[in-house]
């Protein structure tokens, strides 16, 4: 993945470069971080909450159905600041051995700077939602450490693909939503922009790193996706949001993980990247197993 790209590869990040150069913010300044969060404006689009539906869910006031959905947002936003950790990890590394004067590397560093300004917003975010940083639990934390230092090839952007993608799907719905604070939707409208070019850049990655793979590359290659994919759909909630509302945090998270609402919505926030993972190769009927468990596929 160095100099000698053919050209209608380099087309495609000139043409990023020219979408970032277009249509890039600045939540410094996008972001109006001074005005109040607004009374009875949900944190996230309330069916999207990981025990709507639920026995527990209607047990709650609508005041905690409202708390609860501030804490999930802070979980939401705060899994997208470790995982943006580690995928800054892992292009930055690539392009060690990069060609400086090629648009491939032009694009990838401008990528990266989006991401240190998305992390940014998002941490701010769960400061103005007034909810701890959750990030994933610790062991999850600790596994993604694990996972930076040692993927490689196309597995590294299919996994990037596809939170890219969940996040996507998730903003796409919540900027649209007026129930939901101005805020949420602020930083979901400025993620949704940049993000799209992202996705480009991650399917441009994953077609290219597929090619010359032997058959054990590829079976390596699914297995790390299949794993990756596995601790990102853990991450997104922290059980611990439900002690917020006096939940039990074992209690909340299986009635979640057993919710066939929540099985639905990961089941529709990763359909597009798993259709695309199919295609190009990188599922395997060997993995389908692990990725119905983590509830994107049916
Ligand atoms: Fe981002
Ligand atoms: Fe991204």
């Amino acid at each position: 993945m160095t100099a000698t790209l053919p050209d209608q590869d380099n087309a495609i990040f000139e043409r990023l470069l020219r979408g970032s150069a277009k249509q890039s913010y600045d939540p410094e300044v996008d972001v109006d971080w001074d005005a109040p969060l607004v009374d009875g404006k949900w944190g996230i689009t309330p069916e999207r909450i990981s025990i709507y539906g639920t026995e527990l869910w209607d047990s709650l006031t609508l005041e905690q159905q409202i708390t609860l959905s501030n804490h999930e947002a802070g979980s939401m936003v705060s899994a997208a600041v470790w995982f943006e950790l580690m995928l800054m990890q892992v292009m930055l590394r690539d392009l060690y051995d990069d060609d400086m004067k090629g648009a491939h590397m032009h694009y990838a560093l401008t990528e990266v700077a989006d991401e240190c300004r998305h992390s940014t917003m998002f941490g701010k975010t769960t400061t103005k939602l007034d909810v701890p940083a959750y990030g994933p639990a610790p062991k999850i934390h600790a596994a993604g450490r694990l996972y930076v230092k040692h993927v490689k090839g196309p597995a590294a952007f299919a996994g990037i693909l596809v939170v890219e993608e969940i996040l996507d799907v998730w903003q796409r719905e919540m900027m649209n939503d007026e129930r939901v604070q101005p805020l949420m939707r602020q930083i979901s409208r400025i993620h949704v922009i940049e993000e799209a070019r992202h996705m480009s850049f991650a399917r441009e990655e994953v077609r290219r790193g597929m090619h010359g793979l032997s058959r054990r590359q590829l079976m390596t290659q699914r297995a790390m996706v299949a794993h990756v994919v596995t601790l990102v759909t853990k991450a997104l909630v922290n059980s611990q949001v439900y002690a917020s509302v006096g939940i039990d945090p074992k209690v909340g998270l299986a009635a979640a993980r057993s919710n066939p609402n929540y099985q639905q919505t990961l089941n529709e926030w990763g359909a597009k990247s798993v259709a695309f993972i199919r295609e190009v190769g990188l599922l395997g009927k060997r993995n389908e197993k692990v990725w119905r468990g983590a509830f994107l596929i049916p």
